[in-house]
């Protein structure tokens, strides 16, 4: 029986740390406010020189030394983004020349803030078929790329960031279960309604949210995945050592982290240094807590998406 396994993690932040401070100087907003309704402190901004492909390559180096493997015995590569470089060639595609490697399978999955989870689950499925053995799967984003930042409501909320795993054949799980879902007809209360048309930008490429509806929505759903997986692969809440939810805002972590039944205490927040960074979120706080030594080899981490689209999932991996 073939099973993936997660070998090595990496993640990458930009230099520049913009604080509720700084924001407030900017705009009608204060540090009071966005940390008593968010949890958010700080969060990073890529340099005008930086796109998701190049935190990308930083983040997949990291990963790829921390797993012990040489980037031309990488497979497959799936980069999760809503904010490519361009819209073709994929991110990828960018991630694997960059890497210096040739021929491997190589494409963008666009799942929102699910898309992480969305890539690992897609990756687990391709390892276990037998027709790759061993995947870089990353989630990069520049978010601040699609922020209108005159809407103090939304700006406040996203960073920039990636980060990578390894995953690999191996014949012990690894990858216990997953389950990923989708619900288009909530497109209206979180997304970015722009396309490029004749060489313009055409309806509104800035990213709109209902904060309210959103917030509900993902508490529930969050709840309901982790409990849908869990019962895929026959495991309890107990047996739940790590509980990383998408980093969008502290009270959706612990309000998700309470209905399940877990302990404060097992939930990983990056949230409050990073902001909501999308697809990097659940990487980048999965890599942070393996490199804090929190998270050890043996324990079970339920990852979780929820984002645009609306879509959702999760991923319950041994480590
Ligand atoms: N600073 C100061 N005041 C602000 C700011 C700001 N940055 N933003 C909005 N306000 C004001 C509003 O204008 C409003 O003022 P008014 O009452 O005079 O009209 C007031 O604050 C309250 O606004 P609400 O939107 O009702 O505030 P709420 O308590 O709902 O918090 C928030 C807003 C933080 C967005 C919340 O709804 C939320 O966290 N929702 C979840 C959304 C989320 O996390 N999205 C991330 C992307 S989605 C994802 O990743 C799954």
């Amino acid at each position: 029986m073939i099973y993936s396994r997660i070998t090595g993690s990496g993640s990458y932040l930009p230099a520049n740390v913009v604080s509720n401070d700084d924001l407030a100087k900017r705009m009608d907003t204060s540090d009071e406010w966005i940390r008593s309704r968010t949890g958010i402190r700080q969060r990073h901004i890529a340099a005008a020189d930086e796109t998701s492909s190049s935190l990308a390559f930083e983040a997949s180096k990291a990963a790829l030394a921390s797993a012990g493997v040489g980037a031309q015995n990488v497979d497959l590569i799936i980069v999760a983004t809503s904010t490519p470089d361009f819209i073709f060639p994929s991110t990828a595609c960018l991630l694997q020349a960059k890497l210096g490697i040739k021929g491997c399978a190589a494409f963008d999955l666009q799942a929102v803030c699910s898309g992480f989870v969305y890539a690992l689950a897609t990756a687990d499925l391709f390892i276990r078929s037998g027709q790759h053995r061993c995947a870089l799967i990353v989630g990069a984003e520049v978010f601040s790329r699609i922020l209108d930042w005159n809407d103090r409501g939304t700006c406040v909320l996203f960073g920039d960031g990636a980060g990578a795993v390894v995953l690999q054949a191996d014949d012990k799980p690894g990858i216990m279960a997953s389950a990923l879902h989708a619900d288009g007809s909530h497109a209206g209360i979180l997304s970015v309604a722009g396309s490029v048309c004749g060489g313009k930008a055409t309806g509104d490429p800035f990213l709109r949210m209902d904060g309210p509806a959103v917030f509900k929505f993902a508490v529930r759903v969050l709840d309901e995945v982790a409990r849908e997986t869990l019962a895929k692969c026959g495991q309890r809440v107990e047996d739940v050592d790590w509980l990383i939810p998408h980093q969008a805002n502290l009270r959706i972590l612990e309000s998700t982290a309470k209905r399940l039944g877990l302990p404060p205490e097992k939930l990983i927040v990056t949230v409050d240094r990073h902001g909501n960074t999308s697809a990097a979120s659940v990487p980048l706080a999965l890599d942070l807590a393996i490199r804090d030594g929190r998270i050890k080899s043996g324990h079970k981490v339920m990852l979780q998406g929820v984002g645009g689209g609306f879509t959702w999932g999760a991923v319950l991996v041994q480590m």
